[in-house]
């Protein structure tokens, strides 16, 4: 088998969280922030840890701001909904994931705010310029997501970053297949709200998203419960990060990411360097096949998507798995705006998400699959 569908979720997790989540499950099994005996003290001091650690790899300067959530997604909906303002407006991108995009129709449907979704005029990258044309007088934040999880383009977070300083704007950040690939660095780029999928960029766990938040008393909860603070009240409290985070921690989910941001930062040229080589690879090998290529060379970061012209997405896919054991992602990948701008409405797209543990020679495995499949195809059409 040949899993090239990191993009989705990683596959191969690397020793640091391995061990880690081992750990967690015969140390830390105690709930964090609950009893107040030595196991619970035990797993709360690790949780803080991880806190740390993640406040300082995107200098956010408050590790209370860290807050854990069950999901990437769950993260962006807290941000978007937690800081919708009555009748303001938002610009989104068309880069955007469906997290941010069905938040934001919610409120519009429910008549609270209007949105934009800004276009990339620019091959590969969405700049400050394609933002600043969508402002209104009423707009109050701008989210951008930072790679696109379709075909890897990028949006310039830094003069977004700036436009939205100089203009008092929000501004949220989806780092959900940036995130452990790209430096951040949340105060240097004005970022208020950021997100992260640690199952990804990360090679975490599944079950666990984090949103950091340098301003979050500007957000109100979107969730209601026990947070084992002012038990007694009926209140949610105010202290970050309690007031957003309700019900039992994934303790063993966010020690395997304490595991996966000490991998990421003893090896994070070295990922880097990898995915750079993969990608420039791939794309070097599709670009004699009559194929069409959706990822710009430029963004050679691990997540490559093409289309066979005539033959739908999925139908592609399910080939390259049943034929020959390799896992990539086909259809529509939960991102409707950005299949709408690429035009692939009608057969979604081919993508091929790699990580640190894929090989050269898994990829050239792909090459091989994907000229079988041409070569069939020109068959059947004689
Ligand atoms: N958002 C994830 C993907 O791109 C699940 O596949």
């Amino acid at each position: 088998m040949i899993y090239l569908d990191n993009s989705s979720s990683t596959f191969t997790k690397p020793k640091q969280v391995l061990k880690n989540v081992s750990l967690a499950l015969s140390r830390y099994t105690a709930n964090p922030g609950r009893s107040g005996h030595r196991l619970s003290i035990d797993a709360a001091t690790m949780v803080t840890e991880t806190r740390i650690k993640t406040s300082k790899m995107f200098n956010l300067g408050n590790e209370n701001n860290v807050i854990f959530t069950s999901s990437c997604s769950a993260a962006l909906n807290q941000a978007i909904l937690g800081t919708a303002k009555m009748g303001g407006h938002v610009v989104c991108t068309e880069n955007d994931h469906n997290s941010c995009l069905r938040p934001l129709e919610h409120l519009k449907q429910i008549g609270m705010i209007d949105y934009t979704v800004a276009s990339q005029s620019c091959k590969g990258v969405l700049t400050r310029e394609d933002i600043e044309k969508c402002l209104q007088p009423n707009t109050y934040m701008v989210i951008a997501n930072h790679m696109s999880n379709v075909n890897g383009d990028m949006c310039d977070i830094e003069g977004v970053g700036k436009l939205c300083k100089e203009r008092g704007l929000l501004f949220l950040v989806d780092a959900a297949q940036s995130g452990g690939h790209e430096i951040i660095d949340m105060q240097k780029d004005g970022i208020d709200f950021l997100t992260l999928a640690p199952h990804k960029g990360f090679y975490a766990l599944q079950g666990l998203g984090v949103l950091l938040a340098r301003k979050p008393e500007l957000m109100q909860p979107i969730t209601f419960g026990g947070t084992g603070t002012n038990s007694l009240e009926l209140v949610q409290p105010l202290a970050s990060p309690e007031r957003f985070e309700v019900g039992t921690l994934p303790t063993p989910a966010i020690f395997g990411f304490s595991g996966g941001i000490d991998f990421v930062n003893e090896n994070f040229s070295a990922i880097r360097d990898h995915l750079d080589d993969l990608t420039t690879f791939l794309h070097y090998e599709f670009s004699s096949l009559p194929v069409e290529i959706y990822t710009c060379v430029e963004n050679s970061k691990g997540v490559f998507s093409f289309n066979i012209p005539s033959m739908h997405s999925t139908e592609v896919a399910s080939y390259l798995d049943e034929k020959f054991g390799i896992c990539v992602r086909g259809g529509y990948h939960c991102a409707a705006k950005k299949h709408e701008a690429l035009g692939l409405l009608d057969q979604g797209a081919v993508r091929v998400s790699l990580s640190f543990f894929t090989s050269f020679s898994d990829v050239q495995k792909l090459v091989v699959a994907v000229k079988s499949l041409l070569k069939k195809q020109k068959i059947n059409k004689k």
